[in-house]
């Protein structure tokens, strides 16, 4: 089969983990029998500097014709003094609003070979295999009113979080179909005790429950499974929660399970996907050809899994990973003592030797 890819590497070390990922697609395109027509677009930086506009039409163009989209990362100093509605950045916030990615997948997985440089206990992480599924387009990031204004002879400033009943209903029913693939656990996260969206919420994702028998449903309260998160992430399967709730909860999954170059994401909606590292551009590095690009091909991996279905495709490269981890190859960022320091080329090379 064929499918189109968008290719946006972006800024930093965006074009040099970009290529890695293609040529580790290219060698299970081979095993698989699949076909990728690959389209490249600007974004970010580097679009600034070519048009002007960090996602120009062009680039939505190439995205929307496209089955996935592959982006790598966007900003640079180079771009920090311009005002947010022109910075690279707001290419990012602006491909996922324009693609409608409702839903944010994070995997958390703990790998065995890693668990040296992690300052949690070996016992705790151990055989963690979690995905965080946050919601993107809507609650307090977007919710209207919103401002700065004058009340009382002060300022005040204010946001508004607000759920629709659809937008809960889809990305609960993502994270059941997600979890039937999975553990066939999902614990959804709120603040019901407090929040009147949040009781909404609940109220919702309970009644979509209803479809999905075969998978267990628990509540938590957002305090309360920052906490859980720390003290039994092993318990966990499939997390899912609304936009501000998920932006800490990923990132604290994140940090329990993996190094910031192992961690890939995907951005799903009803008609596109969006797959990207969780990382950004690492400016401090770009250049060098020593980037990790796991973290990119893992994102790679999920857009086979999800978008293409060959789930088997995406084993193998995780499975790759895990063995290149397990025989010592390290890039400078998961480095240490006793482990073989590897540059971007050479890491790629030996993970499409075990595909
Ligand atoms: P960053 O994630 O780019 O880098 C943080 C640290 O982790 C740096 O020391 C970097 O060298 C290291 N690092 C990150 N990815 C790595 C990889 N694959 N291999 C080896 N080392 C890696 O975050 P930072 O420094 O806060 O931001 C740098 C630029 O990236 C900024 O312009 C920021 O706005 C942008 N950014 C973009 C994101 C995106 O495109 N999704 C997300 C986060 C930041
Ligand atoms: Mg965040």
């Amino acid at each position: 089969r064929t499918f189109k890819i968008a290719v946006l590497p972006g800024d930093g070390i965006g074009p040099e983990i970009m290529e890695a990922a293609i040529e580790v697609l290219n060698a299970v395109s081979k095993k698989y029998d699949l076909q990728f027509e690959y389209k490249e677009g600007l974004i970010g930086g580097a679009a600034i500097d070519a048009t002007g506009d960090p996602l120009p039409d062009e680039t939505l163009k190439i995205a929307k014709e496209s089955d996935a989209v592959l982006l790598a990362a966007v900003g640079g100093e180079k771009w920090d003094n311009l005002p947010t509605d022109k910075r690279p950045e707001k290419g990012l916030l602006r491909i996922r609003k324009e693609l409608e990615l409702f839903a944010n997948l994070r995997p958390g997985k703990a790998y065995t070979a890693l668990l040296d440089s992690s300052p949690l206990k070996e016992t705790l992480i151990k055989g963690v295999d979690l995905v965080v599924i946050r919601e993107l387009t809507g609650g307090i990031y977007f919710g209207e009113p919103r401002g700065i204004e004058e009340r009382k002879g002060e300022k005040v400033g204010f946001n508004t979080m607000i759920y629709y009943e659809h937008e809960v209903k889809r990305i609960a029913k993502l994270a059941f179909e997600i979890a039937r693939g999975r553990k066939k656990k999902v614990t959804s996260v709120d603040k019901a005790n407090v929040l009147e969206v949040s009781a909404l919420w609940r109220e919702i994702v309970t009644e979509t429950h209803s479809d999905y028998q075969d998978v267990e449903l628990e509540h938590m309260y957002v305090d309360n499974c920052a906490m859980q998160l720390v003290r039994r992430p092993k318990d966990f399967d499939v997390i899912v929660t609304g936009n501000l709730f998920g932006d800490i909860l990923s990132d604290e999954a994140g940090a329990l399970t993996g190094s910031l170059g192992m961690l890939p994401s995907a951005s799903i909606g009803e008609r596109y996907a969006l797959y990207e590292p969780v990382h950004g551009s690492a400016p401090d590095i770009a250049g060098q050809g020593i980037a990790n690009p796991i973290a990119m091909i893992l994102s790679a991996a999920m857009m086979l899994d999800i978008t293409c279905k060959v789930p088997q495709a995406a084993r193998d490269i995780e499975n790759a990973v895990e063995k290149v981890l397990n025989e010592g190859y390290r890039t400078g960022d998961i480095w240490s003592p006793g482990t073989k320091k590897v540059n971007t080329k050479e890491m790629t090379e030996a993970i499409i030797e075990h595909i």
